[in-house]
């Protein structure tokens, strides 16, 4: 790993103080990356609570266990926030009073030309946050029917041209694998206008990324497992960086904020269902130009927090 990990926590002060309800408890960055938000966390917490920091890619636990040493009230763990309440509960950590999810990759990873989630720059096609696991970019690029690409490519990457693209990946492999981020950039560029060049290869470097480390599903598995991990009142915080994402957290609100899911035709509600969250953000906390200017990262960044009103149920 090197030595150094450069990533600007987006919209900072803001998570920070929606999360904090009070002085102490547990509190969760599922997503923990540099640590940028983690040690804002710590700081206000000031020595009080307990911070768990959680992440799937085990380089950005070393550099943030090495950042976060002068602090004795963290709890640093690995793994994927899918699994959030098992994590939690082997360490006796529940239920927990905020939980923090800042999706997607890190500045630091998209830098590591190695870990091959730049198409700027080259490196092997990996793309993986978990490194112990079998699907890797490179196994995806080489391995999927130009059906299965076609779908991920317009699914994930909601990209116009995915079919010439799989199509033409397919045809390339007959004379070799696709190993490298480059050979992979200068195939979809043999298929794309030379002016949406940039847009198609982001969107498609992003859908295969999406598709290796299935993030869509953990997405949507983790919130349910962070709303669950939740005390009464505690907070549910999260930054997302694409509407694939966003559209996912503003449904689970929506859905989990209803107080019934009958069909409006219905004369009387026959489901049980009760609201269980109240949305504090009706619409997402954007990042101000000046942030935006300082940090152009942040540019796609939406923020959605809800808070619990129901009781936390032992787990
Ligand atoms: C945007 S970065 C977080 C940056 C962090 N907030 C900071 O201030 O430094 C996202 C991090 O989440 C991790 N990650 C993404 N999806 C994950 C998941 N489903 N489970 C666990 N970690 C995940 C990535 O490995 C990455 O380190």
């Amino acid at each position: 790993m090197r030595q150094v990990y450069f990533h600007e926590p987006v919209l900072a002060e803001t998570v920070v103080d929606y999360l904090i309800i009070s002085g102490s408890g547990t509190y969760v960055d599922c997503t923990l990356g540099g640590a940028g938000h983690a040690e804002l966390i710590l700081q206000k917490l000031q020595g009080n609570g307990m911070l768990v920091g959680i992440d799937a890619d085990p380089d950005a636990l070393v550099f943030s266990r090495e950042k976060l040493k002068k602090y004795s009230n963290v709890r640093i763990l690995r793994g994927f926030f899918d699994q959030l309440d098992a994590l939690l509960m082997q360490e006796n950590l529940l239920p927990a009073e905020g939980v923090l999810m800042d999706l997607g990759i890190s500045s630091f990873q998209i830098d590591a030309a190695e870990k091959g989630f730049s198409f700027q720059s080259e490196g092997q096609l990996d793309m993986r946050f978990n490194p112990d696991q079998e699907l890797s970019a490179e196994k995806i690029v080489n391995t999927y029917s130009a059906e299965a690409l076609e779908e991920i490519f317009r699914l994930y990457g909601e990209e116009k041209n995915s079919r010439r693209i799989s199509q033409r990946i397919v045809q390339e492999r007959d004379s070799g694998a696709i190993r490298s981020t480059r050979q992979l950039a200068e195939v979809i560029k043999k298929v794309v206008p030379v002016n949406y060049q940039v847009k198609s290869l982001a969107r498609i470097f992003q859908a295969i990324r999406i598709e290796v480390n299935q993030e869509l599903e953990r997405l949507k598995t983790g919130l349910e497992k962070a709303f669950q991990s939740l005390t009464k009142n505690g907070r549910l915080v999260v930054i997302s960086y694409h509407s694939l994402e966003d559209r996912i957290v503003k449904e689970f609100f929506r859905y989990k904020e209803k107080d019934c899911v009958c069909p409006p035709e219905f004369p009387k509600c026959i489901c049980d269902k009760v609201s269980e969250i109240r949305i504090i953000t009706k619409k997402p906390v954007t990042p101000s130009s000046d942030e935006i200017n300082k940090n152009p990262r942040s540019r796609s960044a939406k923020l959605r927090v809800a808070e619990k009103i129901s009781e936390y149920v032992e787990l």
